[in-house]
C-alpha cells in the first residue's frame, strides 16, 4: 500500500456524464485501481464556475457519485469523495492563484472556448482560474498520475508548470504530475459533428451519448450519426465519424481496430451503426441498473462520500500543512 503510485482524477458534476466522460476517462479509472493509490474526486466546486441550479448541481453530484461505482470503482479500495467537502483543494487553490501569472491563465483553450459561450459579462473569476483550482487538486494529493482525456493535456502542464515553479521558488515540496491519456478513446468526438469533441453542454441532443440515455435513444442517435458518403467503413482521417464509431466499438468490446474494419468489409454503414448501437447499449445497461439501485440507496452514499472525505483530508492537510509553511503563514 506505502510503495503504490498515486492517481488523482475527477469529474464535473455539470450534468449527467457522457459516453466521452466513459471512455475518455472513467473506464481506465477502473483499470488501474488496484495497481495505483487512487483519489476519484467528484469536483462540485469546478461546476459553479458557470450559473448551476442548487438542486441540479445536489442531484448531479450524487449522480456521478453513483456512476463512479455503478462503472466498477471499487470505494473499498479507492478514496472516493466530493471535492467541497475537502476545504483544503480551496485553501490550496487560492495560494497557487498567487503563484499563476494572468498570461498563463489567458492561454487556456478551455477558457477561451467556455468563455465564448458566456455572455462577456457573465464570465466569472472563478472560471478564469479554474485550472489553478485543477492543479491545487491534484497536486495536494501528491499525484503521480492523473488519468483524463485529451482536452486536459493543457491542463495537465499548467500543474507541471506550477508545481515546478513552487518548487525552485521554495524548496521541493510537491511531485510533478505526469497525465496519463490513453490514445484511442482520449477524445470521443461528437455524434453530429466528428471535427468536435462529444460534450454534454452541446445544444444538438444528438451530438451525445448520455450513461442513462435509454436504449431507444441510444439506437436513433447511432443512426443518425454523422459519418459520409464514401460508404466504406476503414479508419483514416477523412472518415472522421466512422474512425469515431471504430474507435467507441474498439474501447467497449475490445476488439482491434483491424478487427472491426474486416468484419464490416463490403458492408454498409446502417449495418455497422446498429452494431456500434448495440455494443453501447450491453456496455451501458448493468452501469444503468447499478446507478438506479444506488441513487435509491443515499443512505449508502453518504457513508461512502463521508469515509472518502475524512481519508482524503487527512492526505490533503498533510501536503496544505507543509505549503503553508513555506509561503510564511504562521501556524495556529
Ligand atoms: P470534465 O468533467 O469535463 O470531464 C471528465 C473527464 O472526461 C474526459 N472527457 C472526455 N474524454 C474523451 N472524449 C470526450 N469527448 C471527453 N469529454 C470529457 C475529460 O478529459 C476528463 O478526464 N477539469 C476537469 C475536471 C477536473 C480534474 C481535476 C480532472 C477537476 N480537477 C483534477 C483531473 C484532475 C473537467 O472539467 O473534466
Amino acid at each position: 500500500m506505502e510503495n503504490k503510485k498515486v492517481i488523482f482524477s475527477g469529474m464535473q458534476p455539470s450534468g449527467s456524464l457522457t459516453l466521452g466522460n466513459y471512455l475518455g476517462a472513467l473506464k481506465n479509472w477502473v483499470n488501474l485501481q488496484s495497481e495505483y493509490d487512487c483519489y476519484y474526486c467528484v469536483v462540485d466546486m469546478h461546476a459553479i464556475t458557470v450559473p448551476k441550479e442548487p438542486k441540479d448541481l445536489r442531484k448531479n453530484t450524487l449522480e456521478v457519485l453513483a456512476n463512479y461505482i455503478a462503472a466498477g470503482i471499487d470505494p473499498e479500495q479507492v478514496t472516493l469523495f466530493i471535492q467541497s467537502h475537502v476545504p483544503a483543494h480551496a485553501e490550496l487553490g487560492w495560494i497557487l492563484n498567487c503563484f499563476s501569472y494572468y498570461g498563463e491563465l489567458s492561454r487556456m483553450t478551455q477558457f477561451k472556448d467556455k468563455s465564448k459561450k458566456q455572455d462577456s459579462n457573465a464570465i466569472t473569476a472563478g472560471l478564469f482560474t479554474y485550472p489553478v483550482l485543477m492543479v491545487a487538486d491534484i497536486l495536494l494529493y501528491q499525484a503521480d498520475l492523473v488519468p483524463v482525456g485529451e482536452d486536459q493535456r493543457q491542463h495537465l502542464e499548467l500543474s507541471r508548470d506550477i508545481a515546478a515553479r513552487f518548487n525552485n521558488r521554495f524548496s521541493e515540496t510537491f511531485k510533478i504530475p505526469d497525465p496519463f491519456i490513453t490514445k484511442d478513446g482520449a477524445k470521443i468526438m461528437s455524434l453530429q459533428d466528428p471535427t468536435s469533441k462529444m460534450s454534454k453542454s452541446d445544444a444538438n441532443e444528438n451530438s451525445f451519448i448520455l450513461l442513462k440515455d435509454d436504449v431507444d435513444s441510444i439506437r436513433r442517435k447511432f443512426k443518425r450519426a454523422v459519418t459520409d458518403s464514401i460508404g466504406i467503413v476503414a479508419y483514416n482521417d477523412e472518415q472522421q465519424g466512422v474512425k469515431n464509431l471504430i474507435n467507441i466499438h474498439s474501447k467497449i468490446s475490445g476488439k482491434s481496430i483491424e478487427e472491426i474494419v474486416t468484419t464490416y468489409e463490403g458492408k454498409g454503414y446502417a449495418q455497422f451503426k446498429d452494431d456500434v448501437a448495440e455494443v453501447v447499449v450491453n456496455e451501458l445497461k448493468p452501469i444503468q441498473e447499478k446507478v438506479d439501485y444506488l441513487l435509491k440507496n443515499k443512505d449508502y452514499l453518504e457513508k461512502i462520500y463521508i469515509a472518502g472525505a475524512e481519508k482524503a483530508e487527512y492526505a490533503a492537510r498533510k501536503t496544505l500543512r507543509k505549503v503553508q509553511k513555506k509561503v510564511g503563514f504562521i501556524p495556529r
